[in-house]
């Protein structure tokens, strides 16, 4: 089954609300062309939403939130709701990002309660997993990645999962200049669609789309987005800069 490709900008807790619209300035008149041919999502930090989110109205980029809360509204110091984002214009939330888990602790329970709380306010979760160095070399691959996806997408509807993007990204391979070999990362996310498709039958799991993350750059998207069950990036250092991003986004769909 042909999937469209969707690329996705993580920036993590960088650039303000002035940064924000230097970047897109700079960049969405050289993705123009490219948009067509792959779904194109900016993150920026909650701050930084608005400003993006104005610059970006009516044009093929479509916005993301790094987080949200898994709460309706109250008394929850420092947390963001889905209908506040709703708001705003956002139109994907990522989730479940290793950061999360490792730095915040956020379980696969808090998580699973945040993508239904997305999907309730008509957000598309793109929702994070992947296994440490650690999981990987003592052979749990396997069950690491059954547990987040039995654990995240727990409850949810075929219907919810039409809207569900997954990433599958190492923790070795974020922010550490080591990729996963393209083969390394086709066999896990074959692996994490044999789980979708036990979870949602393989109907479902051949019509969802798995990101893979993990220092994903302007030299390394052609060779892994070839692969048959790559079906984009999430991107964190080399979305940082417009001509970065844009060169990785054209050699992606080339
Ligand atoms: P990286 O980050 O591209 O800098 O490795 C990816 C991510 O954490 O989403």
């Amino acid at each position: 089954m042909a999937r469209k490709l969707i690329i996705a900008a993580n920036w993590k807790m960088n650039k303000g609300p002035a940064e924000t619209a230097d970047f897109i300035a700079a960049f969405l008149p050289s993705v123009q062309a490219l948009a067509g041919e792959c779904d194109i999502v900016i993150a920026p930090p909650f701050v930084s939403i608005p400003s993006a989110s104005a610059l970006l109205a009516d044009s093929p980029v479509a916005l993301s939130a790094q987080n949200a809360s898994e709460q309706e509204k109250g008394a929850f110091t420092g947390e963001v709701s889905t209908a506040m984002l709703k708001e705003t214009g956002v139109q994907h939330v990522i989730l479940g990002h290793s950061e999360r888990r490792s730095i915040y602790g956020e379980g696969d329970q808090l998580i699973n309660a945040k993508v239904k709380k997305c999907l309730a306010a008509d957000l598309h979760p793109i929702f994070c997993l992947g296994e440490t160095l650690e999981e990987r070399e003592s052979g749990k691959l396997q069950e690491v990645l059954r547990r987040q996806v039995s654990g995240g997408l727990a409850g949810l509807s075929n219907d919810d999962m039409s809207t569900v993007v997954l990433a599958y990204e190492p923790v070795w391979a974020i922010g550490t200049g080591v990729t996963a070999t393209p083969e390394q990362a086709q066999e896990a996310h074959a692996f994490v669609r044999t789980l979708v498709g036990e979870q949602f039958g393989m109907e479902v799991a051949e019509a969802t789309r798995i990101q893979y993350g993990g220092s994903v750059k302007p030299s390394n998207s052609a060779d892994l987005m070839a692969r048959e069950d790559i079906d984009g990036a999430l991107v964190g250092g080399a979305s940082l800069e417009a001509e970065s991003f844009r060169d990785l986004i054209a050699n992606a769909v080339a």
